[in-house]
């Protein structure tokens, strides 16, 4: 123990940066993190005793705890999320932009002796295999133990991160702050935060680049590796070094025949990224493994392909819904060794949430700390309540998933959640027209984001909260794709929709392990063998293009999912139209895109 916690680099600028921010922040002590299971099992025992985790039966949940947020503290907070460009057009219609240099006066002020009674953890942490040719070095310096624990589980973290940045390494600053100063003498509370919404602040910097953020613990608040660095700030470097940052799974699909498949999907948040990632398909013969569920980082390797990597290490996955049936890869994954927040606590020491496939405990402890019971009229878990998993852990993890070069993708899914209109899956006509899938994608919103769950809002390749630069620049920067390796080499692009609602407001698919029919289909089109039907929006599955053995699907279903509803699809040209025009001046092959699908649909009418 006595090791613990001590500075153990020569690293003349990380030292100085790190003493720059202690002088600003006023912590009571400063702790070096080294990553190690020791330190990791000190900082839970800490968390016990100060009200923040509450240990679960080692025999039922080995190795793991709860966590209770603050009830202002559950998502993350995008009206609060800035991206401070030197420019506001840089940061593009779709961000807050701030001006940086009065942000950077505004954190000035805000972070003064905000960590005062706390401790100054400095977490070195790496996205990516340290030896990948994309891997990003991050430091957060944070004042909240919770989130040091969780970032061990998400990232590569520790002494290891410092050797590789040696005495003069490259590494992306990021300070993050609970801001709840303690004045002396005055008792901590379980989940400290700054409660007014007003108050917080999600803040990238993306030409120093530095990331800064106030005033929340949670989730991507607040583990600044996963979406501030590994998107935001990540995606303004990928574009200046000609890569892609994504909110991306990456899957691996092996046929019968053996033939493995690499398949990345870009779905907004909550909208079953872990469930596809991770997927036992019911398709007999067909296996999926996982390589990660929410990130990948994409390059053309020098055979003129797309290798996709994932960047993190843990899952922090949407725990509500989550089940042996929707997925029992992520159920066997989370048996031990995680964190959870928000879910219910069991009287016999386990956790429990809404659609978790088992009966509900006939009483338990609710996400607010409250006496709960089943009967009661309030949820247990709070909707957007997260469970922090190792990877490793996973039964389907992939061989690959910590291969440093990544893996060959041969398809990319788009999708979201659609009640109407759009069909079960449907294939791009060529690369430019699966951007404009792409950058046109919609979904129902959901509480992964604070805000009104299920209004539609367009959500371009999923990254409208992730971008860190114009999105009319990002689309350029997917177009220019095919002039910088050969058209033949670029995965086909799909759109994906398993929401889809009858009129009478039932699931039209079944979804879950029967998605594997749907990516069977895929891989077929990739072959060039599976059979399609040519429609104004795409190419759609033939009538017996899926294969439905041993799946009682009503062929009334069938039929709505695979055909084109006209007047639905006109009402939904008429919407990115009036979309497009607010994200101002997108590029004209896009816009060449947009006209051709209203000629078919006026054709087709
Ligand atoms: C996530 C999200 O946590 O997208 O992955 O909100
Ligand atoms: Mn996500």
């Amino acid at each position: 123990m006595s090791q613990l916690g001590t500075c153990k680099t020569s690293h003349q600028r990380l030292i100085a940066w790190v003493d720059e921010i202690a002088q600003l922040c006023q912590p009571s002590g400063v702790h070096w993190c080294d990553g190690s299971q020791e330190e990791y099992d000190a900082l839970c025992e800490l968390m016990v005793k100060a009200g923040t985790f509450t240990k679960l039966d080692d025999a039922k949940r080995p190795g793991s705890y709860l966590a209770r947020s603050h009830p202002s503290d559950v998502a993350r907070v995008e009206d609060r999320t800035f991206i401070c460009s030197k420019t506001k057009e840089e940061a593009g219609p779709t961000n807050n932009w701030a001006d940086p240099a009065e942000m950077h006066a505004t954190l000035k002020d805000l972070y003064k002796g905000c960590m005062a009674g706390r401790t100054l953890y400095v977490i070195p942490f790496a996205m990516g295999p340290l030896e990948s040719p994309l891997c990003k070095v991050g430091i957060e310096i944070t004042d909240s133990p919770y989130v040091v624990a969780n970032m061990r589980i998400m990232t590569r973290m520790g002494q290891a991160v410092i050797e590789k940045l040696g005495t003069d390494g490259a590494f992306i600053p990021c300070v993050h702050s609970v801001g709840a100063p303690l004045q002396p003498g005055q008792a901590d509370v379980p989940w400290p935060c700054e409660p007014e919404p007003k108050n917080k602040y999600i803040v990238h910097f993306p030409e120093e680049p530095s990331i800064w953020s106030y005033g929340s613990g949670y989730g991507g608040n607040a583990l600044l590796g996963k979406k501030c660095l590994a998107l935001r700030i990540a995606s303004t470097v990928a574009k200046r070094e000609g890569w892609l940052a994504e909110h991306m799974l990456i899957l691996a699909l092996t046929s019968p025949e053996n033939k493995t498949y690499y398949i990345a999907a870009a779905f907004p948040s909550a909208c079953g990224k872990t469930n596809l990632a991770m997927m036992r398909p019911t398709l007999p013969g067909w296996t999926v493994r996982c390589l990660g569920d929410d990130i990948a980082w994409i390059r053309i390797a020098e055979d003129g392909r797309l290798y996709a990597m994932n960047p993190e290490t843990g899952f922090f996955g949407v725990a509500p819904g989550t089940s042996e049936q929707s997925n029992p890869n992520a159920m066997a994954s989370v048996r031990a060794n995680t964190i959870f927040t928000n879910v219910v606590l069991t009287p016999d020491g386990d956790i429990w949430w809404e659609d978790m496939g088992v009966p509900a405990p006939a009483s338990g402890i609710d996400w607010q700390g409250n006496e709960w019971t089943p009967d009661c009229g309030r949820k247990g878990a709070h909707p957007n309540a997260r469970f922090t998993a190792p990877a490793a852990q996973c039964p389907v993890i992939d061989p690959l998933w910590e291969s440093p070069e990544g893996v060959p993708l041969s398809a990319i899914l788009f999708g979201g959640r659609r009640q109407t209109t759009i069909p079960l899956v449907n294939e791009a006509f060529d690369w430019e027209h699966g951007v404009f899938m792409g950058s046109s994608a919609g979904s129902e919103t959901t509480a992964a984001a604070l805000g009104k769950a299920g209004v539609l809002r367009r959500d371009p390749f999923a990254m409208l909260p992730f971008l860190g630069y114009s999105v009319v620049e990002y689309l350029k920067h997917w177009l220019a794709l095919p002039e910088k390796t050969d058209r033949s080499k670029l995965p086909k692009v799909f759109f994906v929709n398993w929401f889809r609602k009858s009129d009478d407001g039932k699931w039209l698919w079944p979804g879950y392990g029967d998605n594997s029919r749907v990516l069977k289909w895929i891989c077929e089109r990739v072959e060039g063998s599976g059979k399609a039907v040519e429609s104004p929006i795409g190419f759609l599955p033939a009538p017996d293009g899926l294969d439905l053995g041993g799946l009682d699907l009503p062929q009334g279903n069938l039929d709505q999912l695979l055909s084109v509803d006209i007047e639905g699809w006109k009402k939904e040209v008429h919407d990115i139209v009036t979309y497009y025009e607010k994200l101002g001046d997108l590029p004209a092959s896009l816009k060449a895109k947009l006209a051709d699908l209203e000629d078919r649909l006026a054709k087709a009418s």
